[in-house]
């Protein structure tokens, strides 16, 4: 069983209302309670013994797992690497702000191309993942919430790019007014917090 987690932390972000804020945990809760379920349905087909790989029920429930543990995971992050009163770039003494210059040339282009990934059409996600093996950077673009991760890597930062996301705020064609704003509540200390201990693991392994 998941329980919601609370964050309390985020009131008062610039550009981000703190309606938009409550109305989004809310749906957040919801994926924790559908993860939840599902567990619990899937566990109870599995019991009965009465499914095969072709019962529609099976399938489908199967397939929803997926999508709603990722969106219940990816709003977790999303909400933890958020918080008022923020610079709206890590500085090159951070080391994820070095590592980033080093990926894409400076931590401006590396920015610029996240930013364009964020004006990508369809609902997904924004979200620099680490590969461990290499201790790489990248930006990639994730749809709905479990279509594109790639296996094995970390996520470092991650925005939601839904139009739940932002539409009490702005309109649905104001996406990158809404991606500016996000940018502007960034916590960078989280940020370094998540790519320090991609750093800590891979050098363990
Ligand atoms: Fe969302």
């Amino acid at each position: 069983m998941y329980q919601a987690k609370s964050f309390d932390h985020l009131r008062g972000l610039a550009g981000i209302s703190d309606g938009q804020i409550a109305e989004h945990l809310e749906l957040y809760a919801g994926y924790v309670k559908q993860v939840n379920e599902l567990t619990k349905e899937l566990a109870e087909m599995d019991n009965e013994k009465k499914t095969s790989g072709k019962d529609f029920g099976l399938a489908e429930a199967t397939r929803r797992l997926s999508f709603e543990y990722d969106g219940m995971v990816l709003h977790e992050y999303y909400f933890s690497n958020l918080k008022p009163g923020s610079a709206p770039r890590p500085s090159d003494r951070q080391p994820c702000g070095r590592a980033l210059a080093q990926a894409y040339g400076s931590i401006e282009r590396w920015q610029e191309n996240f930013k364009t990934l964020a004006g990508m059409r369809g609902v997904g996600w924004v979200i620099l993942f680490q590969d461990p093996v290499t201790g790489g950077l990248s930006n990639y673009w994730v749809s709905l919430h479990q279509d594109g991760i790639p296996a094995r890597c970390q996520p470092i930062l991650v925005m939601d790019v839904w139009e739940h996301a932002f539409m009490r705020d702005y309109r649905a064609s104001e996406r990158l007014k809404y991606v500016d704003a996000f940018f502007k509540n960034v916590d960078w200390t989280a940020v370094d917090r998540r790519f320090n201990e991609e750093q800590r693991s891979s050098a363990a392994a």
